[in-house]
């Protein structure tokens, strides 16, 4: 889960990681107090959940409370790369002497944890990676011993800076990593960390992502910092059940079990697809190992609560769970759903008990059910049934 930046703001603030004072408002009348409150320049900055926001017009200077109303105005409502600022941050103004770049990640291809850094902060980090790749440093950390001071030096001084702020700003890497260590994050990055006029260094902008599989237990608190209202309302509703969902944007709604199987029915669909009106899959989701008939209609539930979908290609491998166990898991769906079942749903199932799985379909013989024999032939089935 990515925080937003206020969010990020509080938790570096809680780490002792030096932070300007900063107040969220939704509305330009609330920007108007703020600033006042604030007093002296402030910076009005769209709260949205990706980067290049001051290129996109949704980071403004505003020298009084009447310009920053008039930044507001044009701040909330602005799309920025496909996300509608809702909220802004009032923060106080830093004088900015120079910027620079800090980030500590999950290297998840190295089995560690990475840090980059870089003197040459503000600008897109990619694109400096891209252009000057040597102006990045990057300094692999072992996470047995983290970021400690002499760590934080090490990164420091790779990144090149000036021997007058190493001990500075590495007190501030530091910190940066108990953020990191302490909130159980996969990504902690500063975009500018600064020096302002006066020798601070400030964490201006920051952005951290939270390990949703620490939440639960290791952090209930983080519970309050999803922002449910953003959320998909069909994700939102699959998460309740303890759905593994991904809205897509296709016709054809997609069951399988195991992230693999659904990820290659994804790909059968679409390319079955083609030789029926271009449709493609609406949906990745994996019901797991137990194909429950609750786990079956909480999945059908979702599917069928998208108005785009069509046809349902159910496409389920019996292991542990075998398929007559799957077969009466949709049976017992399909008379929990009712009336609510109302688009055609092909199945194909195969492995343990195959026979017995696909003997209770037969009996039942639910006029939306079609059976197919193979993976190929249920995506055709399922993709001709979406586009008719
Ligand atoms: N509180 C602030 N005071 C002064 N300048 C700021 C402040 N916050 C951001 N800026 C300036 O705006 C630029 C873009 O803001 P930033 O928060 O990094 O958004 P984004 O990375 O989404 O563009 C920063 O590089 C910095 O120069
Ligand atoms: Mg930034």
């Amino acid at each position: 889960m990515d925080l937003y930046e206020y969010q990020a703001r509080d938790v570096f603030e809680k780490y002792g990681v030096p932070v300007l004072a900063g107040i969220v408002a939704d509305t330009p009348e609330e920007v108007k107090a703020a600033a006042e409150k604030l007093g002296g320049v402030v910076v009005v900055k769209a709260q949205v959940k990706t980067g290049g926001r001051g290129k996109a017009g949704g980071v403004k200077v505003a020298k009084n409370p009447d310009e920053a109303y008039e930044a507001a105005k044009a701040i909330f409502g602005l799309d920025i790369k496909g996300h509608i600022v809702k909220r802004v941050m009032v923060a106080a103004g830093a004088r900015i002497a120079e910027e620079f770049y800090f980030s500590v990640l999950l290297d998840r291809a190295n089995r560690s944890y990475l840090s980059l850094c870089s003197v040459e902060g503000g600008m897109e980090i990619e694109e400096l990676a891209v252009e000057r790749p040597e102006a990045l440093a990057r300094i692999e950390v072992d996470p047995l011993t983290g970021i400690d001071k002499a760590k934080a030096v090490e990164i420091a001084r790779a990144a090149k800076f000036p021997e007058d702020l190493v001990e500075k700003v590495s007190d501030v890497f530091v910190k940066l990593y108990d953020v990191y260590k302490g909130e159980d994050a996969t990504l902690v990055e500063v975009n500018p960390l600064v020096r302002t006029e006066d020798g601070d260094i400030i964490a201006l902008d920051g952005k951290v992502t939270l390990d949703e599989n620490a939440s639960e237990i290791r952090h209930p608190e983080h519970e309050e910092l999803e922002d449910k209202g953003a959320a998909d309302p069909l994700e939102a509703k699959a998460k309740e059940s303890g759905l593994n969902y991904v809205k897509l944007d296709g016709q054809v709604g997609i069951i399988g079990n195991g992230a693999g199987l659904v990820m290659s029915t994804l790909d059968v669909v679409a390319y079955a697809g083609e030789n029926h009106g271009g449709v493609k899959p609406a949906n990745f989701l994996d019901i797991g190992g137990g194909a429950s008939a609750s786990v079956m209609a909480a999945g059908l539930d979702v599917i069928l609560g998208d108005p785009q979908v069509k046809s349902v290609f159910v496409n389920v491998f019996g292991g542990i769970t075998a398929c007559d166990a799957v077969a009466n898991g949709i049976k017992g769906a399909l008379e929990t759903l009712g009336d609510t079942a109302s688009k055609p749903l092909v199945v194909r199932l195969d492995g343990n008990a195959v026979e017995e799985g696909r003997a209770i379909l037969a009996e039942y013989a639910h006029p939306l059910v079609t059976l197919a024999a193979t993976m190929d032939e249920g995506a055709d089935k399922a993709a001709e049934l979406a586009n008719a």
